[in-house]
Order: structure tokens, then C-alpha cells, then sequence
């Protein structure tokens, strides 16, 4: 069973609230029409009214009434044909084109139809995937740089750490695993963006427990990007959004949840990014980034990764930040606790992560952190993992044979 009918729904309806106004194309099954209401928390809460034209037309008309209207009234009442594959696939292409955003989706694997697809139209995951309906799925990433990916090997190595910790079995070795995601590169033609992938429980049913699901599966996406994070800096503020258990914190699996609330909760009070604290109060990590601080006694600190997911980016850093100290940039290299007061105290305060790779933070709740401008070891860190990403070694350039 595919995750297409939700998706299709979802895509009338967010078609229809901008006041749009777009005809559907009519097929051999107009006839069997299934008409339901929609229950849902979110469409009662939507101000917005979809109403039935007789062209077959579907419009948006803004409406602050639908919240209070009873479930029977028949403006509540949506109509959804029963399509034919065919029709299907029109629609999601459609979807596709009205749709497009702006990341650029070039090629997708699923071990589900085992191969590769570059149309971004069928990049899709079965609905009664446990990934989908449980969470029951771990995903890592790996930066595409020049032609080469960036730490594939460290993050896949984080990818099945993970897996063995959800007990998620493997679909495929490492190795085949491996060559799967250097191959869907190479089918996408993206020389600068991002894979990601995904290993889940897999298809099944929709029960709590996986035992009914007999495969795992293996999803992976390219997102093409050319440009590098900006290096400017900005403003975090403490997480009031709890933060995940040390035992589901260092496993990268698919919950995202306090990752996505912590993110929004910061941008709503115009931060880029909540730090959260852990059990201790001592500083963990930001929703998809680690968090590094410079000492007054130039220091370059950052805390253990016991409790949060250990970065492959913040663990590169630690390893080329040796070069600042032999330049006398930086004294030394700490892992440890770090308490809210040294944070704050701190010359420089960082964010790191594949995402944003390093980031300068200039304030922190409504501290400002040293002068308050982008400090040097921020940039020469962030210089650093630039070069290593364009001209490292081996060990973290996998060449993809285009
Ligand atoms: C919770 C969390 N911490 C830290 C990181 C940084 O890890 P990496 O450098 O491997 O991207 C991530 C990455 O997504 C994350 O999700």
C-alpha cells in the first residue's frame, strides 16, 4: 500500500487553499466517487471551505466559520475519486510541477521497487512502512562536494551503529549498501548537494510491534545544492522543548520530533537554533548540530558525546582544529562537561554540523557571546573543513564514478 491516497489529499487541499482555482483531470472512474468527511484535527482547525463546482473545478474560499461548523454539514463533505494508476501517476507529476520547491530532488533508490528513479514523481515510500507510521527507522547523510562525497564511510558506519541500536536488520551488506548510495549519486548527476538515506523496519502492517514486517528497507535521495552555508552568525536561545534520553539522543533514528519543535520554537523568538541542556544542566547539542565553545584561555571545548548524537562533522573538527594549535591559534583541545556559565563566558561560541558545517553564534538568550562579532577560530574551523571537504584525503572522499 502506497502513502500516494494521504498525499493526494493533502495535495487538493494545500492546492486549494491559496484561493487557486485548478481542474481535475476526469478519468474512466468519475463515476465511483467515494464521498467522506474529513474528521481531522487539522482540516477542522483550517479556515478554509473546499467546495465542488460543477466544471470540476475546486476552490478555495476563505471561510473563519469551518472551525465551528458541525461534521455534517455538507461543505465538510470532500469528494475523492478512485483513481487508476495511471491517473495516479498523472497526479503526483502534476503535483510535482504545481509544487516544485526549491530543493531539487535528482535521483531516489528504494529497495522496495529495487532500483533507481530520477523522476521526482515516484519518490515514494509505502504507507504501512513502520518508519512512517512508528518512527521505526534511523537515517543518516553525507555532503556531495565536487564530484565526491564528504565522510560517507564515517556516517554510514553512524547509519548502522544506529540500525543495530533500533534493531533494524539490514536489507543489503555494508559494502552493498555502500555501493548503492555511491551509484544513486552517480545515476543523479549531482556533482554539489546532499544524500540522504534512510534503513527502516520496513513494509508490513500497521501494528506496534515489527515482527510482521519481513524485510528492511533502504531508501535514498539526492538533493542537489550548489551553494556553501553562509558564515555569518547568529542567535540561539535555550530549548525549553525537552530533550531525548541519552539512549535515543546518540541514535540518529527518525524522531524528530523535539529536533523539529526546539527549531520552530527558536524561530518563532527570531533564534536560529534552541540549545538544549541535559539531566546535569551542562550544554548538549543543538536540534541537528553539535555546539562548540572558545575559552578565555583559548581552549577549544566542546562537550562529550555521551548524551547527544556524536557529529561526524564536530569529530572532524577536532581532529584538523590540531593545525590551529600549532599555528597558536588555540591552546588546546577539551571534551568535558560544559556548564551554561562557561558557555556564556566563552570568547566564541560555535554550531557544527554537515548542514551548516560551522556556524558562528554572536548570542545566546540575551547574551552576547565575546565582542559579539564572528570570531577567527569559527572561521579558520569552518576554512578547514571547506578545504577538507575539496581536497582531503581518501578517508573522507569517496570519488563518485559519474
Ligand atoms: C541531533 C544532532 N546533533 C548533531 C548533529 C551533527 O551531526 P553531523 O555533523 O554528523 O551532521 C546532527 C546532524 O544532523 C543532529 O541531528
Amino acid at each position: 500500500m502506497a502513502s500516494s491516497l494521504t498525499f493526494l489529499c493533502e495535495t487538493t487541499l494545500k492546492n486549494a487553499f491559496p484561493s487557486r482555482s485548478f481542474a481535475f483531470p476526469s478519468g474512466s472512474h468519475e463515476a465511483q466517487r467515494l464521498s467522506f468527511g474529513f474528521h481531522g484535527v487539522a482540516l477542522r482547525r483550517a479556515k478554509a471551505e473546499v467546495k465542488w463546482r460543477s466544471s470540476r473545478e475546486v476552490r478555495a474560499v476563505e471561510n473563519s466559520s469551518w472551525a465551528g461548523s458541525a461534521d455534517t454539514d455538507i461543505n465538510n463533505l470532500f469528494d475523492a475519486p478512485v483513481l487508476s494508476n495511471t491517473e495516479v501517476a498523472e497526479r503526483l507529476r502534476t503535483y510535482q510541477e504545481q509544487n516544485q520547491s526549491n530543493q531539487h530532488y535528482m535521483a531516489m533508490f528504494s529497495s522496495i521497487f529495487g532500483g533507481i528513479t530520477t523522476d521526482p514523481a515516484a519518490m515514494v515510500i509505502p504507507m504501512d512502512d513502520h518508519m512512517v507510521h512508528r518512527g521505526h527507522g534511523v537515517f543518516d547523510t553525507a555532503a556531495i562536494m565536487d564530484g565526491h562525497l564528504y565522510e560517507l564511510d564515517q556516517h554510514l558506519d553512524r547509519l548502522l551503529r544506529s540500525a543495530s541500536m533500533a534493531k533494524i536488520g539490514l536489507p543489503f551488506d555494508r559494502s552493498t549498501i555502500r555501493n548503492i548510495l555511491i551509484n544513486t549519486v552517480s545515476a543523479s548527476k549531482c556533482t554539489r548537494g546532499s544524500l540522504r538515506y534512510w534503513l527502516s523496519v520496513g513494509p508490513g502492517d500497521f501494528q506496534l510491534s515489527s515482527s510482521g514486517c519481513a524485510k528492511p528497507a533502504l531508501y535514498a535521495i539526492v538533493i542537489e545544492g550548489r551553494s556553501l552555508p553562509d558564515q555569518k552568525g547568529v542567535r540561539v536561545i535555550t530549548s525549553s522543548i525537552p530533550m531525548k534520553s541519552p539512549e535515543f539522543a546518540i541514535m540518529k533514528n527518525v524522531n524528530y520530533l523535539p529536533n523539529a519543535l526546539s527549531k520552530m520554537e527558536a524561530e518563532e523568538n527570531g533564534a536560529f537554533a534552541g540549545i538544549w541542556l541535559d539531566n546535569e544542566g551542562y550544554v548538549a547539542e543543538g536540534p541537528n548540530m553539535n555546539v562548540a565553545f572558545v575559552t578565555a584561555d583559548k581552549e577549544l571545548m566542546m562537550p562529550h558525546f555521551d548524551k547527544i548524537l556524536s557529529g561526524c562533522t564536530a569529530k572532524r573538527v577536532l581532529v584538523l582544529a590540531e593545525k590551529l594549535i600549532s599555528e597558536g591559534m588555540i591552546d588546546g583541545i577539551r571534551l568535558g562537561n560544559v556548564s551554561v556559565e562557561q558557555g556564556k563566558m566563552a570568547d566564541e561560541m560555535m554550531l557544527i554540523g554537515s548542514g551548516i558545517i560551522v556556524k558562528p553564534v554572536l548570542q545566546w538568550d540575551k547574551h552576547i557571546i565575546g565582542d559579539g562579532k564572528e570570531g577567527p577560530v569559527a572561521k579558520a574551523l569552518f576554512d578547514l573543513i571547506v578545504e577538507d571537504m575539496q581536497s582531503g584525503p581518501a578517508s573522507v572522499r569517496v570519488p563518485v564514478p559519474y
